[in-house]
């Protein structure tokens, strides 16, 4: 395992890959790695013959420099989790000087209208800070296949739009979401709640299944009070959105679905930590 910091060197490294034909996978994360991460690396390592796992706390993407500051930076048992892996891995963690060439701004995006749903409307300017990224990512290591995750789903898809608008040569791969044995969808912030509320968080997966025993037999409206109800019965999380929506526009659909792969999004507050889940409703 390499662990690489500067471009040019990744740059020389990735060339002498690519003269070799050995394909190249891309897994691009913020560290704090957790079994999420780590399951999205072994997926890339199943299929290309070298993976780079950048790590990269990207400052373009926070709309708060607070949440920016409180970022975990783990790198040291990062790389150790990484090691443990034993596969064919890189890691590549630039400094943002080295990466944004000193000038960390945000490129502006237009990714069809993905940016201004759900997440969008929630968190300003945090898609164009990852296209920008990925992007420069992106052209860096210069993947065959590169693999985000369907846990951040609306991210997923706005990369998808980046590659095709950009005609990027690289296949964008979705991984199911990895979850803790209750469901709860795996992510850094999960450590920072209390106990109580970790194991009480179940509650926001076995929503969504319930919403999707309700999908098809309930209208979309039915289904979006009730759950907008159970979350306004439990005192413990506080719903911020529930929304069904088409898996590929991410528009909220009307009751007439014609050949459209569906899905429900949440977005939930506990203890000050913001928690999102999908989940794919009729496929
Ligand atoms: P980060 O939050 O570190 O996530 C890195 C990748 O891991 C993303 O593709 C994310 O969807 C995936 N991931 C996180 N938790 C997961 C889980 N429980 N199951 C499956 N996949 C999971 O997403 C980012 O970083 C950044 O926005 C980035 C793309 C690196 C750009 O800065």
């Amino acid at each position: 395992m390499q662990i690489i910091k500067e471009k040019a060197t990744l740059t020389e490294v990735i060339s002498k890959l690519k003269f070799e034909d050995s394909s190249v996978g891309f897994v691009p994360t913020m560290g704090a790695l957790h079994d999420g991460h780590l399951s999205l690396v072994r997926q890339a390592a199943a299929v290309c013959d070298v993976v780079v796992v950048s790590v990269f706390i990207n400052p373009t993407q926070f709309d708060n420099a607070e949440d920016l500051d409180n970022y975990p930076r783990t790198l040291d048992s990062d790389t150790q989790k990484l090691a443990e892996l034993n596969l064919n891995l890189i890691i590549f963690t630039p400094t943002a000087a080295e990466l944004y060439n000193d000038k960390v701004i945000s490129e502006h995006f237009q990714f069809d209208g993905l940016e201004y749903e759900m997440e969008g409307k929630y968190r300003n300017g945090h898609f164009d800070g990852v296209g920008t990224v990925v992007k420069k990512l992106f052209e860096i290591v210069k993947p065959d296949k590169a693999f985000f995750g369907e846990k951040d789903y609306q991210q997923l898809q706005i990369i998808k739009k980046l590659v095709q608008h950009h005609d990027l040569p690289v296949e964008v791969i979705g991984c199911p979401i990895y979850r803790e044995s209750n469901g709860l969808a795996r992510s850094s912030r999960n450590e920072r709640l209390s106990t109580e509320i970790r194991n009480k968080a179940s509650f926001i997966h076995e929503t969504l299944l319930k919403a999707k025993n309700k999908f098809g037999i309930e209208s979309v409206n039915q289904i979006t009070n009730w759950v907008e109800n159970e979350f306004k019965a439990n005192p413990y999380f506080k719903l911020e959105y529930f929304e069904i929506a088409d898996s590929e526009t991410l528009k909220p659909i009307s009751n007439k679905i014609i050949n459209q792969k569906v899905r429900a999004f949440i977005a939930v507050y506990s203890e000050d930590i913001r928690l999102i889940d999908n989940i794919a409703l009729n496929y």
